[in-house]
């Protein structure tokens, strides 16, 4: 083994088609294809160490130890990067974020798209674009898109067989083709009840979900279609769509999952009227109660301000278009 130390950055991404619901839950692939932006101001940097005199892994994440469910999941995804290169040494781990934690944003996506190009380097091996979304995407599916750079869609792949090696990210169009801006209005900051790990086991017993999966391909098509044009308003509705039904489908899955807030809502229809008042601006959520807001970067700073007078919104980040990732020279240990 040569390089025993290795840091990398990642944004996380904003879906504009969501992933929701797995074929396979342990290979972590998904039912349908999806597209997302990464997003710049929302980074995870973190380093990673092998080291033969460790008993085991030492995972830190921003100031402290790892709780014991984010420790597991860290620690499979360091065996997964162990298997890759024929290797048992234990790993020292430490990551942050560059957005406050306290914001209620922690990010999967960024996070094992991070640990596994700092991963797979520290372990000595020197992975393609390709085979680094396969393998963060078993970590946390939608770190797979938070791979490549700019806006990215990640194929489901389930038309075909051998499917874990043809279900991965790639770039639609690169980070600097489009000023399209997220403008997050943060509506609260606690750490969400019910992680999308939950909602994509349960998502199947919605008595919607079929209906869901039945409308996807057309609006796939229309959403790719429009971004490539750079229209958003070709492409807003039908992601404010997208973003109503899959939470319709968490709300009516068996147990029900609300993550909506009253803050949600007043947002939700505080876009739809400037909209009404000829603001290009549409809306989709994540799985939890805080709204981004689509905007076309010369309209991101008026709709930053109007956010931020809205009741219930605690705090306004905006972020553009954002790179893959990447490596660092700068180690955080
Ligand atoms: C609603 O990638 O967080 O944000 O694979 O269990 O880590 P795990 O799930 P995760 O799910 C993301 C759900 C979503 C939609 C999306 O980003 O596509």
């Amino acid at each position: 083994m040569q390089t025993r130390k290795a840091t990398a950055v990642s944004c996380s991404n904003i879906a504009f088609i969501k992933y929701w619901g797995n074929y396979d839950a342990r290979l972590r692939l998904p039912l349908n294809d999806s597209i997302s932006m990464n997003l710049d101001a929302l980074r995870t940097e973190t380093t990673v160490e092998f080291d033969d005199a460790l008993e085991n892994d030492e995972i830190v994440i921003g100031e402290q130890s790892a709780d014991e469910r984010t420790e597991r999941r860290v620690v499979e995804q360091l065996n997964r990067i162990r298997a890759e290169a024929k290797i048992d040494t234990k790993a020292r781990v430490h990551s942050r974020n560059n957005f406050p934690s306290a914001v209620g944003l922690a990010s999967s996506a960024s996070a094992f798209a991070a640990l596994t190009l700092a991963g797979t380097r520290a372990a000595g091996l020197e992975l393609g674009e390709r085979a680094l979304s396969i393998l963060a995407r078993q970590g946390s599916g939608s770190a797979a898109r938070s791979i490549p750079a700019g806006f990215v869609e990640w194929l489901a792949a389930t038309n075909v067989t051998s499917i874990s090696s043809q279900s991965y990210a790639h770039q639609v169009m690169p980070p600097d083709a489009w000023d399209l801006c997220d403008v997050i209005a943060i509506v609260s900051s606690e750490a969400k009840k019910v992680g999308s790990n939950e909602g994509h086991s349960i998502a199947h017993t919605s008595p919607f979900f079929g209906e869901r999966l039945s409308r996807l391909p057309n609006r796939y098509h229309r959403v790719r279609r429009e971004l490539l044009a750079k229209n958003l308003k070709g492409m807003g509705p039908d992601v404010e769509t997208e973003a109503i039904e899959l939470h319709a489908i968490a709300m009516t899955s068996r147990p029900p999952i609300f993550y909506w807030l009253p803050g949600t809502i007043r947002v939700m229809d505080a876009v739809r009227q400037w909209r009404g008042a000829g603001l290009s601006a549409y809306y989709t959520l994540d799985a939890g109660p805080n709204v981004h807001i689509l905007v076309e970067g010369k309209d991101s700073a008026e709709v930053a301000k109007r956010v931020r007078e809205l009741a219930d919104v605690q705090d306004v980040i905006i972020s553009g278009p954002g790179e893959g990732a990447r490596l660092s020279e700068e180690h955080l240990f």
